[in-house]
């Protein structure tokens, strides 16, 4: 798969799955590109995954509170409503049904296979596995498809998926005549940030900054974070992986190389260290919570009204092209 520079128009999709608070992993790893692409005219389409949320659960899940949310997340980092599509794909049933022809195409083995998956499925440590849990990265190829994305910003644990993604358009139109086309991706500034213990940032390891957190609570993770007690501060992520991790994560938000970062800290030691942290988190974080302030439920709830009517005319038209490709109408 080749990664593009991206094109200044063009449709664009992407999406995440909605389990309560985005964090500054998503924020460089996709929501900064989501916002730019935009800037520069291209049309973004944000699927809300709420099906996707089912994977790894055996309880139900309130999902509208955690829709809203997200969507909220997604207003504060600046993605323009007006312009966009944003939509739950559980709101869209053609979307949905494409799922069926897209299983036909896929080998269990391949599913067996997908690093991401068993990533997931190593982290959710749990006796049995859902077939849902080993099939959602085909319901994803019909998040990317039904709308025939030509973009799709992710971080890098999607990259399998978007793959599997390619795969899949590519056996359709081999098999019923050209439908599709191929997605390409386009990887954020970071490949996996990490959180403050070292691990990679996830929301279900509970060692991530949200973008909600107010400044106390930032400032109250960073200082909880382990250093060490070499006074001058350097980059150096194998023999120093916490500093390093704090110093990326600085660099990212202040828009400089880590090792600058360490070097303007010099002998100030971990105290200075935490200090610049979470000043840099917290001024990158300030506009965004200002755009937060500006809006509430009824704004996220109506957005996403509108985002699924827009979804639902292009998946029904996707799955008649589908159907009639398929000789099923
Ligand atoms: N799997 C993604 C995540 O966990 C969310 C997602 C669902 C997605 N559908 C998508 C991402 C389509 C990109 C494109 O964050």
């Amino acid at each position: 798969m080749t990664m593009t520079t991206p094109p200044v128009t063009g449709r664009v999709l992407t999406g995440d799955r909605p389990t309560g608070g985005l964090h500054l992993g998503h924020y460089f790893g996709t929501l900064a590109n989501r916002v730019r692409l935009q800037r520069q005219g291209c049309e973004l389409f944000v699927v809300v995954a709420d099906y996707q949320v089912i994977t790894d659960r055996d309880r139900p899940v309130s999902l509208p509170e955690l829709r809203t949310s997200m969507v909220l997340d997604y207003l504060a980092c600046g993605i323009d409503a007006d312009t966009s599509v944003i939509f739950a794909h559980s709101a869209v049933p053609a979307l949905n049904q494409l799922l069926v022809p897209f299983l036909s195409l896929v080998s269990t083995g391949e599913l067996d296979r997908n690093p991401t998956v068993k990533q997931e499925i190593r982290t959710a440590g749990r006796p049995k596995v859902n077939g849902l849990m080993m099939t959602y990265p085909v319901h994803q190829a019909a998040d990317i498809l039904f709308c025939k994305a030509e973009l799709v910003p992710v971080g890098k644990d999607q990259l399998p998926h978007l793959e599997l993604t390619r795969s899949i358009a590519r056996r359709f139109n081999d098999r019923y005549g050209p439908v599709f086309g191929l997605p390409e991706g386009l990887l954020g500034e970071v490949g996996t940030l990490l959180g403050l213990d070292g691990r990679k940032m996830s929301k279900s390891l509970g060692n991530g900054i949200a973008l909600a957190d107010d400044p106390d609570q930032v400032a109250a993770k960073i200082r909880r974070t382990r250093t060490d007690s070499e006074r001058r501060i350097s980059y150096q992520p194998r023999s120093r992986p916490e500093v390093a991790t704090l110093l990326t994560l600085a660099g990212l938000c202040l828009g400089l190389d880590p090792r600058l970062v360490a070097e303007r800290i010099g002998a100030g030691g971990a105290a200075e260290l935490k200090r610049v942290v979470i000043d840099s988190v917290n001024d990158l974080l300030a506009p965004i919570r200002a755009r937060r302030a500006q809006y509430g439920p009824p704004d996220a709830v109506q957005i996403l009204r509108r985002g699924a009517e827009r979804a639902r005319e292009i998946a029904d038209r996707t799955l008649a092209e589908v159907n009639a490709a398929m000789r099923m109408d």
